[in-house]
């Protein structure tokens, strides 16, 4: 699967902020016709989103479009218009608000027909948006609701208000959580989500930071999410990309302990040991496991 390090949100009807978005160097671009574009713009955000989709030049960029949820009158013409005319460059579409696993089952169906009717071979994708307590409390369910589907994604803002949290900053997206709860209050629907992906072979992608300016609160939500397995974060501001690049990668010191782990164990194997010593501390198969996959992950973005 293509790294999702940075997924930067873009409004469907701001053609300048698609240039700007396809020129960035976030691993993937989310066309959005939800919330950041206004009802009277639904429809001329639709166009805007085809032509992109069809004219930009959008290089090795993943390449989303958020349809608005399905309870609105939006939702399937969303659907209907982007994939019909530019499904073949549209990686996935991310359905916001999914409460139940017929949300999922709905789109993909669609997306059959679509791609049947259009010859379209590449298949397109699905992203679940989890941010309502419904959603949340059966999110294994819709992680297992399509072939589809290839990431799990927490919707902060919504999340809060579904559970009625109390709001806590300007924007409601994951800053100033400090001053209400001694810890961090999104530690367990996070962890559920992420639980969730991973049982399935999915990504988890945390919620945006809301305070744009603000990067070292940035870079501390990111690390908090990336220690709890999520493989990137959206961004909603092209200067929030780097910080979130750097962080979802593996650092150089990162892959240097990783070698040491999997060298060590190397040795030990070779003399019939299954837990060895490696600076003092206790290396194991579980370990050996870790090193692995962050050595795959390295590879993979080209660092080794
Ligand atoms: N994608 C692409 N380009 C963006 C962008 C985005 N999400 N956000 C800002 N830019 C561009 C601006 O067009 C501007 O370009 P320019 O220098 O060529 O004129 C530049 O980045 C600097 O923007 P700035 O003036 O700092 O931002 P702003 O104050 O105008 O807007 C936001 C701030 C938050 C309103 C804006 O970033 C935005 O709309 N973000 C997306 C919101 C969204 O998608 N929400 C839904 C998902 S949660
Ligand atoms: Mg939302």
């Amino acid at each position: 699967m293509k790294p999702r390090r940075s997924i930067l949100s873009v409004p469907g009807h701001l053609e300048k902020m698609h240039r700007k978005a396809a020129g960035s160097a976030a691993d993937v671009i989310m066309l959005d016709l939800e919330d950041s574009v206004p009802v009277e713009a639904k429809s001329s955000a639709r166009s805007q989103i085809v032509r992109s989709l069809l004219n930009q030049d959008w290089g090795e960029k993943v390449v989303t479009v958020r349809i608005n949820s399905l309870d609105t009158p939006f939702a399937y013409r969303d659907l209907l218009e982007t994939a019909e005319a530019a499904g073949h460059r549209l990686n996935a579409v991310v359905v916001p608000k999914v409460d139940h696993p017929g949300d999922i089952h709905f789109v993909s169906r669609m997306l059959d027909g679509i791609e049947m009717e259009k010859g379209i071979t590449a298949r397109i994708g699905v992203e679940a948006s989890i941010e309502t307590a419904r959603g949340m409390e059966g999110v294994s369910e819709i992680a297992r609701a399509s072939e589809r589907l290839v990431t799990l994604v927490f919707g902060i803002a919504d999340y809060s208000a579904s559970v009625e949290a109390r709001l806590v900053s300007i924007s409601g997206h994951g800053e100033s959580e400090a001053a209400l709860y001694p810890g961090d209050r999104w530690h367990f629907p996070l962890s559920r989500l992420v639980m969730a992906a991973k049982a399935n072979g999915l990504q988890a992608i945390d919620a945006p930071y809301g305070n744009f300016k603000d990067m070292e609160g940035l870079r501390e939500s990111g690390l908090k999410s990336c220690a709890l397995g999520c493989n990137g974060k959206w961004a909603i501001h092209p200067g929030q990309i780097d910080i979130l690049n750097q962080v979802f990668s593996p650092s150089r010191e990162d892959i240097d302990r990783a070698v040491k782990v999997l060298e060590a164990f190397e040795d030990a194997r070779s003399v019939g040991r299954g837990a060895v010593a490696v600076e003092g501390r206790m290396v194991d198969q579980a370990t050996v496991r870790m090193a692995r996959q962050l050595y795959e992950q390295a590879s993979h973005l080209k660092m080794v």
